[in-house]
């Protein structure tokens, strides 16, 4: 109660941006192949789309994991606990970590971690948006970014507060 949502990215403007990493992606990969690892739940909505957005000329291939960092907090507890691993074997493969939104850097910093101990060829990072202002680890910078953003909660398109609103097309932040 008492929470209000502020439109920040309409779902045309997301959808649009989401195109341009697409092609991006495409251009900087054809040819080739590329695994695609998704963050379950928040980038589930933007892997769906990019990949979408990935010409033929990529071959491409998806996985999922689903960590959990966050709690019912607004902060993160820099601990990552994995609920559901990937499937596949990643070793000598091309990958791109898809993530919803890069905060203080400490999730991404654990999960580089242990994806790098399943040796791929490469690895790079795709996040939707960036809270450069957040930052406390400052390990890894997004090789693709949808949108920085200033230092506000932010929810819609696959990001939650206690899991509600990740069904909003569009990106919104939240007052509490
Ligand atoms: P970090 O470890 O602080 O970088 O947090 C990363 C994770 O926290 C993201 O994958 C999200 O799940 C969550 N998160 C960070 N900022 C926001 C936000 O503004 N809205 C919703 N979730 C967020
Ligand atoms: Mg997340």
């Amino acid at each position: 109660m008492g929470e209000t949502i502020s439109l920040m990215f309409d779902a045309q403007t997301v959808a649009e941006r989401v195109g341009e990493l697409g092609a991006q992606i495409t251009r900087d990969y054809a040819g080739g192949a590329l695994t695609l690892i998704c963050v379950l739940k928040g980038a589930a909505f933007f892997l769906t789309d990019l990949s979408r957005a990935i010409g033929g000329e990529v071959d491409v291939e998806l996985d999922f994991m689903d960590i959990s960092s966050y709690g019912a907090k607004t902060e993160s507890s820099g601990i990552i606990k994995i609920n559901k691993d990937l499937t596949l074997p990643l070793k000598g493969k091309h990958c791109l970590l898809v993530e919803d939104i890069i905060d203080s850097g400490r999730t991404l910093g654990h999960l580089i971690k242990y994806l790098c101990l399943k040796e791929p060829a490469s690895l790079k990072i795709c996040a939707f948006l960036d809270k450069p202002a957040r930052r406390v680890v400052f390990d890894h910078v997004p090789d693709y970014a949808g949108f920085c953003i200033a230092d506000k909660f932010v929810v819609g398109y696959g990001l939650d507060f206690n899991e509600r609103y990740r069904n909003l097309a569009g990106i919104y932040s939240l007052d509490l």
